[in-house]
C-alpha cells in the first residue's frame, strides 16, 4: 500500500476557516431563519474596481483575436505588470527593488506556503503568536515541527507572543532562529510595526544570518504616514527579507487571484556543503517548474490597479472597509468591550468580555446575535481570550451586526 505524508497527521483537525464554516452551517441548519452576518474570514464583499473590470474585458477580447491571443505567459508574470509593481509599490517609496525581483503569483497564501520548498529542513522557525495559521500549518506539512501540545503549540517552532501586554509588538527571539515570519499590518491583531521596530528585526536577521518572510498583504490599509509599507524601506532589508503582497485586500481580488512575491537578487542562504546560494535563482527555478503563471486576463486586471483611475478606485474600497472598521471599534467600545487594531488594518482584535474564552464568545455571538467572527485562540495559544472581527462586509451588515452586539452586551 502507498504511504502518506505523516506530517499531515500532526495537523489539528481542520484549517481554522473551514472549521468555523462547519460550525456555522450546523447552526444555520438548526436555525434556518436566523439572519446570520459573517464577519469571520477576511473575504472582501465589494465589487471589483471598474478600471480592473474594463481591463479584463479588453483582455478577453485580446484572447479572441489571433493577433493578440496569448498562450503560456512567463512563469514570473508579464514584464509590463512587474515593471509597474516595482515602480509604484517600491521605487516610488524609495525602495531599491527592480521588476526582475518581482514574481507574480495567484496568492500570498500559496506563496508563503510554497516558499518553504527552497529552504532546508533544519531551519529554526519563529512565528508570532497569534499568527496567520498558514505559516504554521505549511511548516507542519513540510515536516519542520514535532507534534502539537494540548494548547496547540507545535514542538520545534519558536513562538513570539503578541498580546496587549507587549502592545502587540513581539520581542526578538531569545534563541537563535533562521526563518522569521512577520505580518504587518498584522493579521489577526490589526497591529502595525514602526520603522524603528522593523529596523530592529532587520538588524537582528542580518546579524544572525536569518531570513524574514514579510507578509505585507494589508499594507494598503496603513493610514499613518509614519509607518512603513514595505520592509525594503528599511536599510539592509534586501540582504535578509522576502516580501509577500496581494491584490486581494486592496483591489478585491480574493476570487480573481493575483499576488506577488519579491525575492531580491543577492539574497543568500547556505547549502548543506556550506556554499552560499542565491534565493532568487532557487525561487525562479521553483516557480518555472511548478507554476505556469497567472492568467493574462487577471494580470491585465492587476495592471489596471496602477492606473490613475485604478488607484482612485482601490482607495475608495480601502476607505470603505476602514470606515467599517471604525464603526466596529466605536460600537464595541460603547458596549464596554476593549478593542485593538482596526485603524491601519481591516481587522479589529477584541478582548472577549466577561472572561469568556474565544470559542465561548464565538458561540455566544452566534447564538444570541447571529454574528460570526473568528476565535482568537484559532490563531494560536496567545490568542485565547481574544476574538477577531473582520471589516470586510457591506455597511448595512456591519451596522446591523454591531447594533445586535451592543444591545446584547450593554443590556448585561
Ligand atoms: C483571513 O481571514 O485571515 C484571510 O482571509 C486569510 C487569507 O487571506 O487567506
Amino acid at each position: 500500500m502507498a504511504t502518506v505524508n505523516d506530517n499531515y497527521l500532526k495537523l489539528k483537525a481542520g484549517y481554522l476557516f473551514p472549521e468555523i464554516a462547519r460550525r456555522v452551517s450546523v447552526f444555520a441548519e438548526a436555525n434556518p431563519t436566523a439572519p446570520i452576518i459573517k464577519l469571520g474570514i477576511g473575504d472582501v464583499t465589494e465589487p471589483l474596481p471598474e478600471a480592473c473590470r474594463t481591463a479584463m474585458i479588453q483582455a478577453v477580447k485580446d484572447m479572441g483575436d489571433r493577433e493578440t491571443f496569448k498562450g503560456y505567459g512567463p512563469e514570473q508574470g508579464y514584464l509590463w505588470l512587474r515593471e509597474k509593481i516595482a515602480a509604484q509599490d517600491f521605487q516610488a517609496r524609495g525602495c531599491d527593488i527592480e521588476a526582475a525581483e518581482v514574481f507574480v503569483s495567484d496568492g500570498a497564501k500559496c506563496d508563503t506556503g510554497n516558499i518553504l520548498d527552497i529552504f532546508g529542513k533544519d531551519n529554526k522557525i519563529a512565528v508570532t503568536d497569534p499568527v496567520y495559521p498558514v505559516y504554521v500549518d505549511t511548516n507542519v506539512m513540510a515536516g519542520h515541527t514535532g507534534a502539537a501540545s494540548d494548547s496547540g503549540e507545535y514542538e520545534g517552532l519558536v513562538y513570539l507572543p503578541m498580546t496587549a501586554d507587549n502592545h502587540f509588538s513581539p520581542a526578538l527571539p531569545t534563541t537563535k532562529v533562521d526563518l522569521i515570519y512577520l505580518c504587518f499590518p498584522n493579521n489577526p491583531t490589526g497591529a502595525t510595526v514602526t520603522r524603528t521596530e522593523l529596523k530592529q528585526w532587520v538588524d537582528y536577521a542580518r546579524e544572525q544570518g536569518a531570513i524574514i518572510f514579510f507578509d505585507a498583504a494589508y499594507e494598503a490599509y496603513i493610514t499613518d504616514p509614519e509607518l512603513p509599507h514595505s520592509i525594503y524601506e528599511i536599510e539592509g532589508a534586501r540582504d535578509c527579507a522576502i516580501e509577500f503582497r496581494s491584490f486581494s485586500k486592496n483591489a478585491g481580488f480574493t476570487g480573481t487571484r493575483c499576488a506577488y512575491t519579491v525575492v531580491p537578487k543577492g539574497l543568500m542562504a547556505k547549502a548543506s556543503d556550506g556554499a552560499e546560494v542565491e534565493l532568487h535563482k532557487l525561487w525562479n527555478r521553483r516557480q518555472s517548474t511548478k507554476f505556469n503563471g497567472v492568467s493574462y486576463i487577471v494580470q491585465r486586471g492587476a495592471e489596471a490597479v496602477y492606473s490613475p483611475a485604478g488607484q482612485q478606485q482601490i482607495q475608495g474600497l480601502i476607505d470603505f472597509y476602514l470606515e467599517n472598521a471604525r464603526i466596529v471599534r466605536e460600537q464595541l467600545t460603547q458596549a464596554g468591550i476593549d478593542v485593538y487594531g482596526g485603524v491601519n488594518a481591516p481587522y479589529v482584535w477584541v478582548k472577549t468580555p466577561e472572561g469568556l474564552s474565544s470559542w465561548d464568545f464565538f458561540d455566544k455571538l452566534l447564538n444570541t446575535c447571529y454574528v460570526v467572527g473568528t476565535p482568537g485562540s484559532g490563531f494560536g495559544a496567545a490568542g485565547e481570550g481574544y476574538f477577531r472581527i473582520s471589516a470586510f462586509n457591506s455597511r448595512e451588515n456591519v451596522n446591523e451586526a454591531m447594533q445586535r452586539i451592543v444591545q446584547t452586551f450593554k443590556a448585561q
